[in-house]
């Protein structure tokens, strides 16, 4: 903890312990949209096609005045941004200088088996006497090469923590960036570029009175209702395994997924941006452990989606709303055009009351020249392919701890078996929220409910949100490696408690 002693609340922790809409800080939260909007930077290769990126405890200033530690990619919340061109293959050695161990996934990433960041496949820290808390854990010591071929079409990508039973606590503390994969096609077009391409990381925090992170759970204890399987009961000794239905303890609120009412954008409160009166192009994602948003342009307003999880639609689509669940990815081009000169364009949450209803603000500082647009064919997307099976995966509280198909995760076992170079129905349903994730596939939405999915599904997609009781069927293209794989529930604490499963491409 930094800083506490010299704002003379150390140890004052009265707010009730209930996880979940936390505001500790309330004499210290910014009035919102009076912090500059960051944009991370972008990292730069130490040689061509080589990156180096050192995980470390940093001590960030997110809420003016107040120290955070942050646990960053560069020791930065959020990781600086990846510039990936399609067709040129990078290497990237993660450095874990964490006093944790960590595991790195390219979400969206069409990434081989042994870089796609399996939760057990380690780097840990120098000195770490960890014993392998699972079956097949592999431990890296202190570097691992990540290889990633870029051989995907241009889109919005983001990389974030996977460890085990970690991964909420991890990312909570500041363990995810963007990457961006450009390509000949996009660059085709007249798109806004430059400084009004604006990458918009939006998440929601908890913190302490002295302006450290709050997260619910001890950072070195894996959530309760999770655990190997029975067989595999041993642990490592690095943490505890509640038994079966012993999440119940942590109050219904962690249940569901921790949420806090400080939303950041690119790790700031509730920032401001001045933007000229013209489009912009904003790389939406929900890099949030569990919150939903549905965001909205105040005073009115529209979006132009170009782009989806996994790339350029084929054709623009407008809308009003944009709702995105976490790991989702949205992007838009803004036409700020369309306000006069000095009007404050906010972007808010429709879900959510109170300081979390608002989300940034743009504020519209003069007309300026603009060549851009947004032409009617953006792009041709690979299209759908002949489904040669439907598969169900169904997650839901079984027994006290989130699952999949009744089973909670087992890491080296699959779900299913997949063949390379062929498209699956899978058919996603549940008894709760869940934003299901696929690793390696990309999908296009067919069904909800057996109806057409909304005009927000459009375009190849690696992560969907399934609503309580909703049957949602995708069309998933297994391309580009073999070898196992997961989905998974994208709350990250319903990952963390067992609600993932893998699956193997042969
Ligand atoms: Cu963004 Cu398997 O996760
Ligand atoms: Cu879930």
């Amino acid at each position: 903890v930094l800083g506490g002693a010299s704002l003379g609340v150390a140890g004052c922790r009265a707010t009730a312990e209930v996880a979940g809409q936390l505001l500790r800080s309330g004499a210290r939260l910014p009035k919102p949209f009076t912090v500059p909007l960051p944009i991370p930077d972008v990292v730069r290769p130490v040689a061509p096609g080589r990156y180096e990126v050192t995980q470390r405890v940093a001590a960030a200033e997110i809420l003016p005045g107040l120290r955070t530690e942050v646990w960053g990619y560069g020791g930065t919340f959020p990781g600086p941004t990846f510039e990936l061109r399609r067709g040129e293959p990078v290497t990237v050695a993660v450095r874990n200088e964490l006093p944790v161990p960590t595991s790195t996934h390219l979400h969206g990433g069409v990434t081989p088996p042994g870089s796609d960041g399996y939760p057990t496949d380690l780097v840990v820290p120098a000195g770490s006497a960890l014993r392998p808390a699972h079956p097949g854990e592999v431990h890296h010591p202190l570097v691992k090469e990540y290889r990633y071929p870029v051989g995907q079409r241009a889109a919005t990508l983001w990389y974030h923590d996977h460890r085990m039973d970690f991964t909420a606590p991890q990312v909570w503390r500041g363990l995810a960036g963007m990457a961006l994969v450009r390509d000949d096609e996009e660059d085709a077009l007249p798109l806004p570029r430059g400084e009004r391409e604006l990458p918009l990381m939006i998440c929601d925090r908890a913190f302490e009175e002295d302006g450290s992170f709050h997260y619910p759970q001890p950072f070195d204890t894996p959530p309760t209702g999770h655990g190997p399987p029975p067989e595999h009961s041993a642990n490592g000794g690095h943490g505890r395994h509640g038994p079966p239905g012993g999440w119940g303890k942590l109050g219904g609120d962690y249940m569901e997924g921790v949420e806090g009412d400080v939303i950041l954008v690119n790790g700031a409160p509730w920032p401001v941006a001045e933007v000229t009166a013209t489009r912009y192009r904003l790389r939406l994602l929900n890099a949030s452990n569990a919150r939903r948003f549905l965001l909205r342009l105040t005073p009115g307003g529209r979006f132009t989606q170009i782009g989806s999880d996994s790339g350029l639609l084929a054709a623009p689509v407008a809308h009003d709303a944009i709702p995105i669940s976490p790991g989702e990815r949205y992007d838009v081009v803004v036409d700020f055009s369309a306000y006069p000169v000095g009007t404050a364009v906010t972007l808010v949450n429709a879900l959510a009351d109170g300081p979390a209803g608002n989300v940034m603000r743009f504020v519209v500082t003069r007309r300026a020249p603009d060549d851009s647009a947004v032409p009617a064919v953006l792009s041709r997307p690979p299209r759908r392919v002949r489904p040669v099976t439907t598969r169900r995966f169904d997650f839901r509280a079984t027994d006290g701890a989130w699952t999949i198909n009744g089973q909670r995760y087992r890491p080296g076992v699959p779900l299913a078996r997949p063949r390379l170079g062929t498209a699956e129905i899978w058919r996603l349903t549940g008894d709760f929220r869940h934003p299901v994730h696929v690793h390696l596939a990309h999908f296009q939405v067919l069904a909800r409910n057996g109806r057409s999915p909304a005009a927000t599904d459009a375009g190849w997609k690696d992560t969907v949100d399934v609503r309580p009781y909703e049957v949602v069927d995708v069309l998933a293209r297994f391309d580009g490696h073999r070898g196992t794989y997961m989905l998974h529930c994208h709350n990250l604490e319903h990952e963390d408690m067992a609600m993932m499963a893998d699956f193997e491409v042969i």
